[in-house]
């Protein structure tokens, strides 16, 4: 009783409100309170939301798309230097779209110098010089061929085949000619 008594009598002597009153004031404060300490972040908070708006997470990577029949040249577009355009690399003359694996195969990225290419020969030797970028598989030995082989069963569970390099572009371009397409032996077809 005492204590209760003379803090509510406290109350009124001070602020001349009846402790209804003082408390009803007092909870309204709070909830103002709350209010403007919600319409601010403190500095963690707005470091993580300003990261999310200024490093937005990996964009979403593109369905593939069938290229069909490309010769080299035409496959060198698919090199990472325009971002519209889809990751492709080749392996005997089969092209994969390896967007999904930007970081290997886009600019700047370990594997970059076999995007838009058929770098069989490299993967087959497991080389990084300039000359070995090429699709020719001639005078490799059977050893090399395999480890090629090995790629090639890597790329074809990993990625999707979009195409394949051919060395001259039909003018009906298709595939469906059966005797006119002639495998070369890297896997390169020739009309
Ligand atoms: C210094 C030696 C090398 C190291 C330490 C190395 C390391 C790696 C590692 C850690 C990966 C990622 C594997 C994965 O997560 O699937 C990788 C992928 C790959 N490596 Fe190497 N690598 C080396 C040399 C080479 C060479 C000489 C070649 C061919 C010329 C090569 C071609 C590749 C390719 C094509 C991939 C990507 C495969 C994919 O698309 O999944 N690497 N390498």
């Amino acid at each position: 009783m005492g204590f209760y008594s003379t803090a509510m009598d406290a109350v009124m002597e001070y602020t001349g409100l009846s402790p209804a009153g003082f408390f009803t004031i007092l909870a309204l404060m709070v909830v103002v309170y709350k209010m403007v300490c919600g319409m601010f972040v403190g500095p963690e908070e707005f470091d993580q939301k300003h990261r999310e708006i200024t490093m937005p997470g990996p964009a979403a990577v593109p369905e593939p798309v069938q290229l069909g029949d490309v010769t080299e040249e035409e496959l060198r577009a698919y090199d990472g230097s325009d971002p519209r355009k889809p990751l492709l690399m080749a392996i005997k003359g089969q092209i994969y779209d390896v967007s999904r694996s930007r970081m290997f195969y886009g600019p700047g990225g370990p594997y970059a110098m076999f995007t838009g290419r058929d770098p069989s020969r490299a993967l087959a030797l497991m080389s990084f010089n300039r000359e070995d970028l090429t699709g020719n598989i001639e005078g490799l030995s059977s050893d090399e061929l395999e480890v090629l082989q090995d790629w090639e069963y890597k790329f074809m569970e990993k990625y999707e085949k979009v195409g394949r390099i051919v060395l001259e572009k039909s003018t009906n371009n298709n595939t469906e000619n059966g005797g006119n397409i002639k495998e070369k032996e890297n896997g390169a077809v020739e009309e």
